[in-house]
């Protein structure tokens, strides 16, 4: 017999804001389609976070490592290894406290570095979904590492291959597809328009849905009511700061430069970076974290006069991204931070640094032709010229004139697949379906 049942997901992310954030966004279209959702996530990530989001339920469970998490742990392997042993315990107590209090859940989604999820959802009889945070041209890679396909190795060796950035951190990234094989669904924060090849190839062995681009509503489709929460952040952005200097900048005549969360920059980079930045012919809005500061050539701030930029330590990225005086994004290229690109139609300077973001800059300049990559010399640096040149390419010259139109019919991509009947779209309903339909 089939009944229908409010459906009530449990949402699991990996304890890192480009983690959390697009697990959240995800879970307010399920909301958006009535669909209870409960976030679960660590104490320390709780204690860190000065604003919660209030448009989802929140619930603390642990990870071993209640004070300072993931920084409190040795190494990557050590924070796994104590979070599966805690987690299995603290996940199931959740569950079972959500069914008490008459909320049980029926699914969880969970991110793919924690796939011992799977087994707890066995455990309940719950539908399981692995979330990727990355695309799925990336995602092919680990599973290609996974399967012993591509071997890895930091030594040159004729039989095996160095991808620079992946050596250090490829087991944590390959053992993802840990338990993929006992999941009900792969949701991947992408869509299907931008990767087609990959996504029909991976479609032939996981029950893969793009769901994204995982940007609040107000920025796409604007169907969710007042929708712009972006999410977690631990750093607090300087809004008032930019969006008046923004204001006052004329359209399309900013450089607007950031490289995430994470990324540390040798000094010998910032000198050039900044320098670059200096030369070209356009102001900038450049995000320097405060650890990174220090490395700052001397005198750069002294000297830096506010008509020509603006140097902070955060700042709200969609809301800057969106300003009608960008024209450019230098960018690391972080998946979130690619897909926010795309999703706003500003086209890019890639300077990727590890993991996942070689191969985003790829898909930037080689697949979707709305970027360039300014390219690193033989140490490793990209000089101050390069910087200059790549951003005068995609901001003025005729040889970027292709970049910008294509940049904004990607813009138009990313709202039609989460709108409604979008690819997209028609995915996260196909979801939900079987989420409130359970026999
Ligand atoms: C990391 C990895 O670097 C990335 O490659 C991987 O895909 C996800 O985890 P991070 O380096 O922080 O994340 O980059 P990114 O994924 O781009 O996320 C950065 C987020 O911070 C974006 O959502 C961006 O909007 C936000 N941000 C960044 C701000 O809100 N303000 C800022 O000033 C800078």
């Amino acid at each position: 017999m089939i009944t229908s049942h409010k459906a009530h997901g449990l949402i699991l992310p990996y304890p890192l804001q480009g983690h959390i954030n697009p697990m959240l966004q995800f879970s307010k279209r399920l909301q958006f389609k009535r669909v209870e959702i409960t976030i679960a996530l660590t104490k320390s990530v709780l204690k860190k976070m000065k604003e919660l989001p209030s448009s989802v339920s929140i619930q603390a469970i642990s990870d071993g490592y209640d004070d300072g998490g993931i920084d409190q742990a040795k190494t990557y392997e050590a924070y796994l290894t104590r979070f599966k042993e805690v987690g299995l315990d603290t996940l199931s107590q959740l569950i079972q406290k959500l069914a008490n209090s008459g909320c049980p859940v029926n699914c969880i989604v969970y991110d793919p570095f924690l796939h011992w999820a799977v087994e707890v959802a066995k455990k309940f009889g719950l539908i399981s979904a692995a979330f990727f945070t990355q695309n799925c041209a990336v995602d092919n890679i680990y599973y290609h590492v996974h399967k012993g396909v591509i071997k890895l190795t930091p030594s040159k060796n004729d039989e095996e291959i160095l991808i620079p950035g992946l050596s250090c951190t490829i087991e944590m990234m390959a053992n993802q597809f840990s338990n993929l094989d006992k999941v009900d669904w792969v949701l991947i924060n992408s869509f299907y328009e931008l990767e087609k090849e990959v996504i029909d190839w991976m479609s032939k062995i996981y029950p893969i849905k793009t769901i994204g681009p995982t940007i609040p509503s107000m920025y796409l489709d604007k169907r969710l009511h007042d929708d712009k929460e972006y999410g977690l952040s631990i750093f607090k952005p300087m809004t008032n700061e930019c969006l008046n200097w923004l204001n006052h900048q004329p359209i399309s005549s900013v450089v607007y430069v950031s490289f995430g969360s994470l990324a540390k920059l040798e000094a010998e980079q910032m000198e050039e970076l900044a320098w670059g930045l200096k030369n070209s012919n356009n102001n900038f809005l450049w995000v320097v974290r405060s650890t990174e500061e220090p490395k700052l050539p001397k005198n750069f701030l002294e000297e830096l006069t506010s008509e020509k930029g603006l140097v902070v330590s955060w700042c709200p990225q969609l809301q800057v991204l969106e300003h009608e005086s960008i024209g450019c994004f230098l960018t690391h290229c972080g998946w979130n931070s690619t897909l926010e690109a795309i999703s706003l139609g500003v086209p890019m300077v890639t300077m990727p640094q590890w993991t996942d973001q070689p191969t985003n800059a790829k898909f930037v300049k080689d697949v979707w032709e709305i970027g360039v990559r300014a390219k690193q010399d033989e140490k490793g640096i990209v000089r101050r010229e390069i910087i200059e040149e790549c951003i005068k390419l995609v901001m003025e010259e005729e040889k970027g004139k292709l970049i910008r139109e294509n940049a904004k019919k990607w813009k138009e991509m990313a709202r039609n697949v989460v709108d409604e009947g979008g690819s997209s779209d028609k995915n996260i309903e196909e979801f939900v379906s079987k989420l409130v339909t359970i026999s």
